[in-house]
């Protein structure tokens, strides 16, 4: 690969360890973990139940300060920032969805996205985020109104409200049915090629790591494998 066509790094990590609690209780979630996610490209976590998946999401975006280690966002280690700026350098730069879709049950679809674009100040417009991802009839809607794959399409629009160079999703089809959870994957994928974000998506189902560019395996804590597919 030559200095031209490598792609830019976007979030990585260096020697990340991540220790939940502490003395005889603690738990040794990450464990000298380097990864590093381009623009762009698109992964896939998997891992056991319990290998540090969803911490190895945290920690990319932000969310988990490491034991150790260092994480960079945008070139940035997120360390030399104080408090205020990771939260800005968070909020302009990475998008989440999570395993359930964790709408805010009392706002409407509508509300749940417009929320989200006033936090990020990205000035996006609810509505026509709820349009790219198929909603435009249910903006109305209340979070107990819509189906799963509906309910995950919202939150999916929610993370699109940031504007993400980097869409960290946590298990977005986990509590869909097969043929639901191949649609919001189907989105995923129309939205990564319009938009252009790198997508990491953690997930148990190997149909659904097959479809990244390259595959990163957790056991324990550590990362056991970085396999990039061959297209
Ligand atoms: N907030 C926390 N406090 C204490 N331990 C935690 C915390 N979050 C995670 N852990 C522990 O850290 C380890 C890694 O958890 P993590 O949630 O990252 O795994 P995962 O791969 O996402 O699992 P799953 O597939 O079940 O979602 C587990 O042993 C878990 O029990
Ligand atoms: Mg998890």
């Amino acid at each position: 690969m030559t200095v031209a066509t490598r792609r830019a790094e976007l979030a990585a990590c260096r020697g990340v360890t991540v220790m939940y609690g502490r003395g005889e209780s603690a738990v040794i979630a990450l464990e000298r973990v380097d990864v590093s996610i381009a623009a762009g490209e698109r992964v896939g976590l998997v891992g056991r139940s319990g290998s540090g998946k969803t911490t190895l999401l945290h920690v990319l975006g932000g969310l988990v300060i490491p034991t150790a280690g260092e994480v960079r966002l945008g070139g940035e280690p997120m360390s030399s920032l104080d408090a205020a700026a990771r939260g800005a350098a968070r909020a302009s730069t990475v998008g989440y969805v999570f395993q359930g879709a964790n709408l805010l049950p009392t706002f409407t679809a509508f509300e749940n996205v417009a929320f989200a674009a006033r936090v990020s100040a990205r000035h996006e417009d609810p509505a026509g985020l709820l349009g790219l991802v198929g909603l435009a009839p249910k903006l109305d809607a209340l979070p107990s109104e819509l189906s799963g794959g509906e309910a995950q399409r919202v939150a999916i629009a929610r993370a699109l409200a940031q504007r993400p160079e980097l869409l960290l999703c946590d298990e977005p089809t986990g509590q869909l049915d097969s043929d639901t959870g191949s649609r919001v994957l189907d989105l995923l994928e129309a939205l990564h090629e319009r938009l252009g974000f790198a997508l990491v998506i953690a997930t148990h189902d190997p149909d659904v790591a097959a479809r990244a560019d390259r595959i990163v395996t957790l056991e324990d804590g550590a990362l056991v494998g970085d396999v990039r597919l061959e297209r």
